[in-house]
């Protein structure tokens, strides 16, 4: 793997064993103040069943940015050190920590570098905060279609070519954007991509949710700003080991104009950060820039031995590296298995549902065809062995007793869009039935969890197709995120579009 490879430096390493926030935080317990501050829980100084349950230790560093433990919104002195330092090891120039997750970032990434009606050439299997950032944005999105697998429905990464095509006929377009890796472990050809961005005066940006510890092992896939992106937002939490909702916004080079991005995150984060989160990154940027590799090293040895016992299983087959035959495939995040369950005769989701009800065993994602397991760098040989056992009884009660599913194959076109998502945002609204609606303008984004790939857009033309594979979902477990219910859809009221003056329906 053509990967950076991070010299010894004993300066940097004196630097990176400090967790400048973390022990801020640990100064300030410790010193036991008199707190006439928010919060009015004092730092634990009540009871109620929670802190029984957690311990009074995680309200005592529940602070709000006393004297000496800085502001996230302007960081001078401890918060500012941790951010440098997480900065210097992601190998990035910039660094903000997150309190409201990638969502957060990924908001931050698109109002900071675009501006109304600026175009940006993006995935379709994009996260709903991008389709949120498009609103705040006020951009246009330039869809391009990311490779679709037939036999397991799965959305991958974006062959270069089709990027190539949306900036040769978008060659005023201000960013291209990538997904790395996909949700189901996909990357793309990150290097050619932020080449052919920036050769055409484009900024490349990331989304990482899913892409944090790629950049802690040399056998891992590219992280993106390790193949010249300039942007990226990761999800410390998913794949780092901090908690739940820290995320990172990363830059590198010159392109991004980071006071502005840095002026947006203010715009868009509490002013009440907190400081647990914060710590949380603190610590797990430690740990992982001494330990990321073995620990990783490790989460990819259990993940296969599990793939080598799981595809022994009748009816079950993983995914592996002969599926990375074209563009859009062009490696594989082996921390996370996507399990074919179609040869049971089920669904990817009643597969999820009875993992857990029967076996006790949490996957992350059932999809139609697959499920989608993650090994991290706290996985266990365990929980392993008990995931394996789990698709061994699974098997036993499905194998042979129904024909494998053949589902329809997933449409790859997408609806016309006939507005920008801010315009339609900002239009007035309707509520019809779903299948009444094929013609409208959508007016609010539909997204199907899992995997969190958008039907609609708001600006889009509802067809009679995104109708009926949005049913199809819905009769097989997925969940349907609207504004509405499962069987209406708001749409824009055309009949008083134009007759208020006080809306932009400009295009
Ligand atoms: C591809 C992708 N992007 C962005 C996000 C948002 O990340 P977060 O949950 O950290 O807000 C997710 C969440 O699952 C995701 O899957």
């Amino acid at each position: 793997m053509d990967k950076p490879v991070r010299r010894p430096s004993k300066a940097r390493d004196a630097r990176q064993s400090r967790t400048p926030f973390l022990e801020a935080l640990k100064a300030y317990v410790a010193s036991n103040p008199a707190p006439f501050d928010v919060p009015n829980h004092k730092m634990g100084g009540f009871d109620n069943e929670f802190l029984d349950y957690v311990g009074r230790q995680v309200y005592a560093c529940d602070v709000n940015a006393p004297i000496g433990m800085d502001s996230l919104l302007r960081p001078r002195s401890v918060i500012k050190e941790a951010e440098a330092l997480c900065a210097e090891c992601f190998g990035a120039d910039h660094c903000l920590f997150m309190v409201n997750g990638t969502t957060g970032g990924i908001l931050t990434e698109l109002v900071g570098v675009l501006h109304p009606k600026d175009k940006i050439i993006l995935p379709r299997n994009v996260h709903k905060s991008i389709i949120n950032g498009l609103i705040l944005s006020g951009a246009v999105p330039i869809f391009v279609q990311p490779d679709i697998d037939p036999l397991t429905g799965i959305a991958n990464g974006v062959p270069v070519e089709a990027y190539r095509q949306a900036v040769a006929e978008n060659p005023d377009a201000k960013a291209i954007f990538v997904i790395n890796p996909t949700y189901f472990g996909i990357c793309s050809n990150l290097k050619e991509i932020a080449e052919l961005a920036h050769s055409n005066g484009m900024l490349a940006i990331a989304d990482e949710a899913h892409g944090t510890h790629l950049y802690f092992d040399h056998h891992l896939p590219l992280g993106a700003l390790q193949a010249g992106f300039d942007l990226t937002a990761c999800s410390m939490h998913k794949t780092g080991g901090s908690l739940t909702q820290s995320s990172l916004v990363l830059s590198k080079g010159k392109r991004v104009d980071w006071e502005r991005v840095k002026n947006v995150f203010t715009m868009m984060t509490s002013t009440s950060p907190s400081p647990i989160l914060m710590a949380s990154i603190d610590a797990a940027r430690k740990r992982m820039y001494f330990e990321g590799e073995a620990l990783l090293e490790r989460s990819k040895a259990m993940a296969s031995r599990a793939r080598s016992e799981l595809v022994k299983i009748p009816g079950i087959s993983v995914l592996d590296e002969s599926y990375l035959t074209r563009d859009g495939r062009c490696a594989l995040d082996p921390t996370r298995l996507v399990i074919n369950v179609s040869g049971l005769g089920i669904t990817g989701f009643d597969a999820y549902r009875e993992l857990k009800r029967e076996s006790n065993v949490q996957l992350e994602l059932g999809e139609i065809n697959c499920c989608l397991a993650l090994f991290g760098i706290g996985s266990t040989d365990e929980q392993v062995a008990r995931l394996i056992e789990g698709f061994r009884k699974l098997s036993a009660a499905h194998y042979g007793t129904r024909q494998p599913l053949r589902f329809p194959r997933f449409n790859p076109a997408f609806p016309d869009l006939v507005v920008r998502p801010r315009v339609a945002f900002n239009a007035p609204t309707k509520i019809v039935p779903l299948k009444e609606a094929a013609g409208e303008i959508s007016a609010e984004a539909i997204m199907v969890y899992p995997p969190g790939i958008p039907f609609l857009i708001p600006g889009e033309r509802v067809t009679a197709d995104s109708i009926k594979e949005l049913r199809f979902y819905v009769r097989h477990g997925g969940v349907v995120m609207s504004d509405t219910t499962p069987e209406t859809i708001k749409v824009i009221d055309r009949s008083q579009w134009f007759m208020s003056s006080d809306l932009d329906y400009d295009f």
